[in-house]
């Protein structure tokens, strides 16, 4: 079949949006509308859907959960020359971190503290996808996490607010670029309104609670941003938050998203989750169900059906107005208008193939995992290692696997093409001998409903034999090498969805294998891929040299190889605090001061059977050059409620390599209307500074940095108080200055 391309939409005046929108709402039929608002699961776990039937009928507004280019034109014809008003359907995926060209995951991109470079990530997944035929992600993921344990703090940005907010703009950018409509851009979803990185004990699913103040201080933050960045749509999250499930939260859907936040695209429920209404038991049955999510202001329903089963019946009895679903079809039609998808509904076959291969996407792919990594530890200058090495061993079961390169949601049909880790060590030392010896097998526990969609092809769990076996392989390869390098951490199933976790010790016999090797006392290099903060402490200890590679994509061994050979300088930082246990969780810098603060005469131990602090702290990462941070200057010891304060300080690179560093200021306010955390993330730069090279960054403290929404007074505010602020390296940081604000 011929079809017309993707060619995008010619900018279009929102009064050329409406009245376009207009006409079509005025020849629905109230089944077509409501087709609208009902997103198809085109999945072989969802049962008794005849997807061109129901296209056919009008039925579908959107289809998920399918991956293949063919398709996406033949449904997007029954769409648009068979259905009453022949609207084109959007066709939507979970593009996380990269389509075919795999990025590291969303935690890692955090790690680089440069929104600009997770912006060029996302435009080049926004290129591939919208080349393969998709209109629509299922991402940013916003969630603010700081419970390692919840799997899902992999596909967010960690456990800061600030930048959590920086994370989510530049990553709107990226997929949606200036304006909907351009030919390789996607629409991005803002996910998962709100609160769901806070479940109970870290468990996935588990209900939320959160007060106000932490929704509008931590919470919310990510998803503003993403509105004031211009996202097309957002997803409702699954959970109850506080006894209210978020997919019938009219709070959060009307009068924070709509009301206060002026959002004007639509909101799709998370999978499911409409019908769950009555599994969560909030909901009666499944009328009670659509009735309460679309009163609650959740426009499309995904794969749940219960929108198309029951909201026809709603309105004709009179349950349901229908002005509520002509609102919630304008805003799903209004999208679909600006994509230029009436003109240009197809997709040309041929073009992800070109698309792909344009080289510069693997260069940001390697640029971006280059970023993203985070040394933890380099006792020695024991990196970068010498090119001159001949014999190396690499040991671990991940280091030589795409899967675990690739990171999660590499699903519905993709096929894992990443370098590892072990490729990409060999691809640098090609006159050495690396050998490689894999080590036991590690495996979850309770295996994975997700493994179905993707990951490494099913194996029989390994013997307590074959195991022992490997682990002795693993010796005899690293008591032949000069050094040895251990790729250690989770595989990728092993966080994301459904994959919390009460440890967060290196899973397996990795540890045991671990200490033996450095019994060997030969040099001994650890890379972690992971997607989540692990407890390390042995490593921490015993490990001269740690690298937190985390999940890096496609181009992820050979950015790990860069940085081991210094070809690059790791300058990453963690987005997210490393815990000494698990049962620290949650754990976050930006806490509240209490009456026993450590170094206080009250001061007692948090608990007495070992430091509770972090492992490593939230912002912490090291280079192979040293850096000082001097000068910090303040432009007036006060400055008025409502006024800016202008920040300086002056970076040094006092090392031999030029390098990066993430110049970071926190604030805290000593008193105020509310108790306030000790330190806030206010402002960050990465910059890349020579040797002796010295760069004055500049930092704005304004009234969106210096207020906050208070339980107290009940509404945003700023405090004329007393302020505490310092610039360094991490939430550590020592260089301090005072300031005040006043009437
Ligand atoms: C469930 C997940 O929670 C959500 O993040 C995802 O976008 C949908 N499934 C669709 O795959």
């Amino acid at each position: 079949m011929a079809f017309k391309t993707n060619k995008g939409a010619t900018a279009q005046s929102d009064a050329e949006v409406t009245s376009r929108v207009e006409a079509l709402l005025s020849q629905m039929s109230l089944a077509e509308k409501i087709g609208q608002l009902t997103q198809l699961g085109v999945a072989e776990f969802v049962p008794g859907q005849k997807p061109e039937e129901v296209i056919r009928r009008g039925g579908a507004g959107s289809v998920l959960w399918l991956n293949n280019t063919k398709r996406f034109n033949e449904l997007q014809k029954v769409a648009v020359e068979e259905s009453p008003s022949k609207i084109p359907l959007l066709f939507a995926l979970d593009v996380i971190h990269g389509y075919r060209t795999v990025f590291p995951v969303p935690l890692a991109m955090a790690a680089s503290w440069d929104p600009a470079v997770t912006e060029r990530s996302q435009t080049v997944a926004a290129r591939e996808a919208r080349a393969a035929g998709l209109h629509w992600t299922f991402a940013p993921m916003l969630d603010i996490a700081r419970d390692a344990r919840w799997g899902r703090i992999v596909e967010g940005a960690g456990e800061d607010p600030y930048l959590g907010a920086a994370m989510a703009a530049a990553q709107v950018r990226g997929f949606q670029g200036k304006q909907l409509g351009a030919s390789d851009r996607v629409v991005a979803c803002a996910k998962h309104f709100a609160g769901y990185g806070a479940s109970d004990g870290g468990r996935d699913y588990d209900p939320v609670y959160l007060s106000e103040s932490q929704l509008r201080n931590v919470y919310f933050p990510p998803f503003e941003a993403a509105v004031k960045a211009g996202v097309g749509t957002f997803m409702s999250a699954y959970m109850d938050l506080n006894d209210v499930p978020a997919s019938g939260n009219r709070w959060l859907l009307r009068d924070i998203l709509r009301g206060e936040w002026g959002f004007q695209g639509f909101v799709v429920s998370d999978a499911f989750a409409v019908g769950n209404l009555v599994m969560q038991g909030h909901a009666r049955d499944g009328r009670d169900a659509a009735f309460r999510a679309l009163s609650a202001g959740l426009d499309m329903d995904m794969a749940s059906n219960t929108y198309a089963d029951h909201l026809t019946g709603l309105v004709e009895e009179g349950s349901i107005p229908t002005e509520i679903i002509d609102a919630s079809v304008r805003t799903i039609l209004a999208i679909k208008v600006r994509m230029g998808l009436f003109e240009n509904p197809y997709t040309d076959e041929g073009l992800l193939a070109e698309v792909v291969a344009l080289p510069e996407h693997r260069q940001e792919s390697r640029f971006a995992a280059q970023r993203s990594m985070v040394l933890l530890r380099n006792e020695g200058h024991l990196l970068p290692l010498s090119k001159t090495l001949k014999q190396v061993a690499v040991i671990g079961t991940l280091a030589d696997s795409k899967t675990a390169t690739e990171g999660s949601w590499m699903v519905f049909g993709h096929v894992p093409a990443a370098v590892t880790v072990l490729e990409g060590i060999r691809a640098k030392l090609s006159n050495a001998t690396v050998e490689y010896a894999p080590g036991p097998e590690i495996q979850r526990d309770i295996a994975s409903w997700f493994d179905s969609f993707g990951g490494d092809p099913k194996k029989e769990p390994q013997t307590v034999e074959d195991s022992e076996a490997a682990f002795q392989a693993a010796l005899v390869a690293a008591r032949r090498a000069e050094l040895v390098i251990m790729v250690l951490g989770e595989h990728a199933n092993m966080s994301g969805e459904a994959a919390s976790r009460a440890s967060l010790d290196l899973p397996g016999r990795q540890e045991e294998l671990l200490k033996a090797v450095v019994a060997l006392g030969k040099p001994v290099v650890l890379v972690l891929l992971n997607g989540r903060p692990l407890s390390i402490n042995w490593a921490a200890q015993n490990v001269p040299a740690i690298l937190e590679a985390w999940e890096p994509g496609t181009e992820g061994g050979h950015a790990v190889a860069d940085i081991l050979f210094g070809d690059a300088v790791p300058g990453g930082k963690l987005p997210v605090a490393f815990p000494r246990s698990g049962s620290h969780m949650p754990l976050y810098y930006s806490r509240n001061l209490t009456h026993s603060p450590e170094g206080s005469p009250m001061y007692n131990p948090r608990y007495w059977d070992g430091l509770p602090t972090p492992l490593y702290p939230f912002g912490y990462g090291l280079s192979y050059t040293t850096f000082s941070i001097t000068n910090l200057n303040i432009s007036a010891p006060q400055v008025k409620v409502g006024d800016v304060l202008t920040v300086t300080a002056d970076v040094t690179n006092t090392g031999t390599v030029a390098g990066d560093e993430v110049v970071q200021l926190y604030i805290h306010q000593r008193a105020g209307s509310d108790s306030r955390p000790m330190r806030l993330l206010k402002g960050f730069e990465r910059v890349t500074l020579q040797p002796g090279e010295t760069k004055t960054i500049t930092f704005q403290l304004g009234p969106s940095e210096l207020g906050y929404w208070s339980t107290n007074v009940g509404q945003w505010l700023q405090d004329a108080e007393a302020f505490d602020l310092w610039v360094g390296s991490d939430s550590l940081a020592t260089l301090h200055a005072e300031f005040a604000v006043v009437r």
